[in-house]
């Protein structure tokens, strides 16, 4: 089997596996003040310890979460709440679905939201978040470090900058930025989104990173906490795996991945085959991630071809209720429904050998191949 789905999830690692099964033996509740709890406790700040050094933080601002899904359910609700009515979010229209699909309660709890356009690239304009900010004057500012379908990076730096000047909080989801870019990268935001699973880690297992000195209302109640900023017995094998893999990372020779894999893989298809489009290649992007449109190619029909090859790979977009839906970052980014629907993703991780790349280089092109000859579809040049 070729694994050539990192972005969704990837394998649990030797280091994840090393500190879970260390956990096995530590299993006091971490708020008990005997022996057992207190065990239990010392592992969790080791483990907090652990990963606020991969990211370059402090310690206690980090707040583990049941993913990066509950780490943006905390950023954004946390502050929706504690603001009340009016809150105002300015978001762009590609973020990840538990940051978009939140929007609708917040604005039925009185709260407004307003976006950020991307271009044909995938990319977002400086200038417009600077008017934005001037105009709509929002409390939160949510745009994520990296796309998770297209590997397009914001430039997070230069966001933080605007929204200091302008006084709005600025948080960030860096769930597809963990171990793919240095960290100095994304942690200037006020809020961080983080997850274990993207990094080798186990699943149902993330953090919020709160900076210093800034406020927000919980939003799981029951116990003191995580300074209770999140109520609940703290899931202790989820969070030693997690510091397991952070501490692999750091360990192993860098803690970026080379783009030369994917490079080679895009330059190889572009050689070989006409009508082929990689979203958001002027773009700086994340260096393991291809979303490539396959003219007259369904990206359903292409999966089924390469899954009975044996190699995995995801479509650019979501299977709600049976039908597929085109996906809205593709969508917003200004391709029609047809051209969303022929969009793949590729992400390569770990495993991914340039034997490997090429082997599913090579699957690839003829699989297209064949198919276009079937329907006879008339190619348009690169
Ligand atoms: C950009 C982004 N944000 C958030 C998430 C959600 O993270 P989790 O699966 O840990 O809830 C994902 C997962 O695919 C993601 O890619």
């Amino acid at each position: 089997m070729i694994y050539a789905d990192y972005n969704a999830t990837t394998p649990l690692g030797e280091g994840a596996r090393t500190w879970i099964a260390q956990a096995f033996e530590l299993w006091g509740n971490p708020s008990s003040s005997h022996r057992q709890g207190r065990k239990a406790m010392e592992l969790l700040n080791k483990s907090r310890e652990a990963i606020a050094e991969l990211v370059g933080v402090t310690p206690t601002d980090i707040v583990f979460t049941s993913g990066g899904s509950e780490a943006n359910h905390l950023a954004l609700m946390g502050k929706a709440l504690e603001v009340g009515k009016g809150f105002r979010i300015l978001t762009s229209q590609v973020e990840h679905s538990s940051v978009k699909d939140l929007l609708p309660l917040i604005q039925k709890l009185g709260g407004e939201v307003d976006y950020i356009s991307v271009n044909g690239q995938g990319q977002l304009s400086l200038s417009e978040l600077e008017a934005k900010l001037k105009l709509f004057n929002p409390h939160l500012v949510s745009l994520m470090t990296a796309n998770n379908e297209t590997g397009v990076v914001f430039p997070i730096p230069d966001i933080a900058e605007l929204c200091q000047k302008n006084s709005a909080l600025f948080h960030t989801d860096a769930v597809q930025g963990l171990g793919k870019l240095d960290s100095a990268f994304y942690r200037s935001a006020h809020l961080v989104s983080i997850s274990a699973h993207k990094i080798y880690g186990p699943k149902g297992v993330g953090a919020l990173i709160i900076k210093k000195g800034t406020s927000l209302v919980a939003t799981h109640y029951g116990g003191a906490q995580e300074i209770k900023r999140r109520g609940g017995t703290e899931n202790i094998l989820g969070i030693a795996g997690f510091a397991g893999a952070a501490q692999e990372l750091m360990t192993s020779d860098s803690q970026t991945i080379s783009p030369f894999i994917r490079d080679y893989f895009e330059s190889t298809l572009q050689k070989n085959l006409e009508g082929i489009w990689v979203q958001g290649l002027k773009e700086p992007r994340i260096p393991n991630t291809s979303n490539i449109r396959f003219q007259g190619i369904p990206s359903e029909v292409l999966l089924g071809a390469l899954d009975l090859e044996g190699i995995a790979i995801s479509a650019g977009s979501a299977c709600s209720s049976g039908s597929i839906s085109p996906s809205h970052v593709l969508l917003n980014m200004g391709l029609n429904e047809n051209e969303a629907k022929e969009c793949v993703r590729f992400s390569w991780g770990k495993t991914s050998t340039l034997q490997a790349v090429e082997e599913v280089a090579q699957k690839v092109i003829a699989h297209v191949s064949r198919i276009r000859a079937r329907n006879s579809t008339k190619v348009i040049s690169n």
